[in-house]
C-alpha cells in the first residue's frame, strides 16, 4: 500500500512536513498507485521516483516553503511531463565520501605505485573522481564533505579509474535523486568545483560484461571495486558476478574492493572488504568514519 510506505519512509526524516503532507493527498496517493501499477516497482521505489522526477524540474521546490496545495497543484500541471520520467528512469544515489576510506586504505597498502581502479555499478563516478582527483578532494574538505566526516590520512597514487554502470546518471538527474538540500549541495560542490580528469572515464554497459573491463597497462595494480551495487543483483547473478571478478583479479594479481552492508542476526553491518574478507568497518553507508576490523 502507497500510504503505508509513505509513512514508513516519513520516519527516515528526509522530507518537509509540507512534502509528507503532499504525499498523504488522495489525489497523490490516486497518482502514485497509477504509477505503481504500470511500472511493476515496489511501492517504496514509486514514491522515490515521483519525488526525484519532481526535483529534476524544478530541483528546490520540495525543500520547503511551497504549501501540500502548491505541490499538488504542481503535480497536476506536470503530470504528463513526470509520468515518462518515472516510467524510466530509476532513483541513483553516489556517494564521493564512500572514496574517503578507500583513499586511506590504497594509500596505506599500495603508497606511491600506480593503480588503476574499475568501479562495476559507479553510478555517476564520483568515487573515480575522489580516488583521481584526491589533493583537491582534501583542499577544500569542508566545502565537500560534512562536519564531523573522517579524513583520510593516506593517499595513493590512482592513474586510472574507469566506472561502468547499466544506466550512468546526469549531473542533474543525481542531484534530483538527493533528497536532502544540504547534501545536495555539497555534491554540487564537488561536481562543479572537481571536475572528472581525462583519467576519470565512466562508461555504459553491464558489470557483467568482462569485455568492457580493462587490462592493466605493465607496472599497474588492477583494482576492482563494487561499492553498495552487489545487493541490486539477484542470487545467482551477484555469485557470477563475483566469480568473474575474483577470476580477473587472480589472473592479473590484483585487488577486489567490496563495500557493502551485511546483515548478521537482522543488524547491518557497513563494510569494507579486500577480496572478500573483512578490513574496515562504517558507522553506514555514508562512509562518515571508519575503524579497522576487529580492533
Ligand atoms: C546504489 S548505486 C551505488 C553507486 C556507487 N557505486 C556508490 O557506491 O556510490 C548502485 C549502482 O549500480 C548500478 N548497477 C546495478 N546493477 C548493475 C549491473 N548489472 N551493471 C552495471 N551497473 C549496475 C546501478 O545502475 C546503480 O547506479
Amino acid at each position: 500500500m502507497i500510504c503505508a510506505s509513505v509513512e514508513r519512509l516519513a520516519e527516515k526524516g528526509l522530507w518537509t512536513t509540507p512534502v509528507i503532507e503532499f504525499l498523504r493527498k488522495d489525489s497523490t496517493v490516486r497518482w502514485l498507485e497509477d504509477l505503481r501499477a504500470e511500472s511493476g516497482r515496489s511501492e517504496d521505489e514509486t514514491i522515490l521516483v515521483l519525488l526525484a522526477a519532481i526535483r529534476s524540474l524544478d530541483l528546490t521546490l520540495l525543500d520547503g516553503g511551497s504549501e501540500p496545495e502548491a505541490l499538488e497543484e504542481f503535480l497536476t500541471c506536470h503530470s504528463q511531463t513526470l509520468r515518462p520520467v518515472c516510467l524510466t528512469r530509476r532513483v541513483q544515489a553516489n556517494v564521493a565520501e564512500r572514496g574517503l576510506p578507500l583513499l586511506e586504505f590504497l594509500g596505506t597498502h599500495w603508497g606511491r605505485q600506480r593503480l588503476a581502479v574499475t568501479e562495476l555499478g559507479c553510478s555517476f563516478g564520483l568515487i573515480g573522481r575522489v580516488l583521481v582527483s584526491a589533493p583537491d578532494t582534501l583542499k577544500n574538505f569542508g566545502r565537500y564533505f560534512a562536519p564531523g566526516q573522517q579524513r583520510p590520512t593516506a593517499l595513493p597514487f590512482v592513474a586510472e579509474y574507469l566506472g561502468i554502470d547499466l544506466d550512468p546518471p546526469d549531473e542533474r538527474w543525481l542531484l534530483a535523486c538527493i533528497p536532502l538540500a544540504d547534501l545536495r549541495t555539497r555534491v554540487a560542490r564537488f561536481m562543479f568545483e572537481v571536475p572528472a580528469s581525462p583519467h576519470v572515464r565512466v562508461t555504459q554497459g553491464s558489470a557483467l560484461d568482462t569485455a568492457l573491463w580493462p587490462q592493466p597497462a605493465p607496472g599497474t595494480h588492477s583494482v576492482v571495486l563494487t561499492s553498495f551495487m552487489l545487493y541490486q543483483l539477484d542470487p545467482e547473478t551477484r555469485q557470477g558476478l563475483v566469480h568473474k571478478i575474483v577470476d580477473h583479479t587472480t589472473s592479473c594479481n590484483g585487488t577486489w574492493l567490496n563495500l557493502d552492508v551485511l546483515t548478521d542476526d537482522g543488524r547491518n553491518r557497513f563494510v569494507l572488504q579486500v577480496d572478500g574478507k573483512d578490513e574496515l568497518l562504517f558507522d553506514s553507508d555514508l562512509c562518515r568514519s571508519w575503524g579497522h576490523h576487529g580492533r
